[in-house]
């Protein structure tokens, strides 16, 4: 089967993002007892802090999850890959900056590695350095983005046709009509984070999860342009007056603490929407409910293949008639 999940050892293609510092082990435990991939993030958290989380992950599932390394938001990188190596995570995932200094070791270690990209060139090189799989993630995506500001739906096929190693498609999926279409675009699994935040096992605030289910499809804000640091936020009072203050002058050391994790952690577990903000991804517009993780996940297969084979035939009969 070309879709990732005899390589993760999971049951549906679908995986957790990492969410920064703000994901602790109940989001990966639900996402890995439900068949997909749970992710534990790393954010800024020390290697004390994320020992922690994934001996309490260990404990309570049998399930593979993975860990995710943001390269340049970690100031430990390396200890958190000898963490993961050490306790046996089978999966780890690196984004936000160069892959290939760490993957020769991760691999001496039976390590599956998961690539974050968002370009053709750094897709190809991400290959080159011996990534097992890619993410590919589109700028509708929640979180820091890529300057290069490229869509899913466009990423996704060119990425696939230029790499042989399975791509996971990210960024604006939200329900099996966007499972069925990334795997139409030949991804080989998707990986979600804005759609899981609105789920019941999710451990963020009401305030965060009840945004996402009152937001429209224009509720979400790129910050960070001014200082080449782009990250996507859901509108509230904290990220408009960001966008101000980036017109009125910031610096990039102003910006990154505005930006912080510990901002993150206030808007996103405290629910303090005005000393804190919450990432979003362009898909909270249809986010309607909160479900538990396993109706959504459960939800997302049931849909995709349903639409998956009511399209097919369409399709079929659509061409018999043009035969005749
Ligand atoms: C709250 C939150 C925090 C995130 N933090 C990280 C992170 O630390 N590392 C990372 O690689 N991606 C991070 N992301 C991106 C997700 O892992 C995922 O790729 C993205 O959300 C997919 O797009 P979507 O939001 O449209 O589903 C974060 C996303 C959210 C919603």
């Amino acid at each position: 089967m070309k879709y990732v999940c005899e390589m993760l050892g999971i049951d549906y293609p679908i995986i957790q993002g990492g969410m920064g510092n703000i994901s602790n082990s109940k989001l990966a435990i639900a996402v890995s007892e439900a068949g997909g991939l749970g992710t534990i993030g790393c954010g800024t958290m020390t290697p004390m802090e994320v020992e922690k989380i994934i001996l309490e992950t260990k404990k309570q599932t049998n399930k593979n999850f993975a860990v995710n390394i943001a390269i340049s938001v970690s100031s430990y990188t390396n200890e958190l890959i000898d963490l993961v190596i050490k306790h046996k995570v089978p999966i780890i995932s690196l984004s936000a900056g160069n892959p290939a200094p760490y993957i020769t070791k991760i691999h001496e270690h039976g390590v599956t590695v998961i690539a974050l990209v968002a370009s053709v060139k750094h897709a190809l090189k991400a290959q080159e350095a011996g990534a097992d799989i890619l993410v590919a993630e589109g700028f509708e995506a929640a979180g820091i983005n890529s300057s290069l500001e490229l869509t899913t739906f466009t990423l996704i096929p060119q990425i696939v046709n230029s790499v042989t190693i399975p791509v996971v498609a990210a960024g604006g999926i939200g329900d099996g009509k966007g499972l069925a279409a990334a795997l139409m675009l030949g991804a080989s699994g998707v990986q979600i984070g804005t759609r899981l935040i609105a789920t019941k096992e999710a451990p963020f605030h009401d305030v965060y999860k009840n945004n996402l289910v009152a937001a429209s499809d224009t509720e979400t804000i790129i910050v960070g342009r001014s200082v080449g640091r782009l990250r996507r936020l859901l509108k509230t009072n904290y990220s408009k007056k960001l966008n101000e203050l980036e017109k009125s002058g910031i610096t990039p050391e102003q910006f990154g603490e505005l930006t912080s994790e510990k901002q993150h952690v206030k808007g996103a577990i405290e629910g303090d929407m005005d000393n804190g903000f919450i990432n979003s991804g362009q898909i909270a517009g249809l986010i309607t409910h909160i479900p538990s993780v396993r109706e959504l996940l459960y939800g997302m297969m049931e849909e995709a293949s349903k639409q998956i084979s009511n399209v097919g035939n369409e399709l079929h009969t659509l061409n018999r008639k043009a035969d005749k």
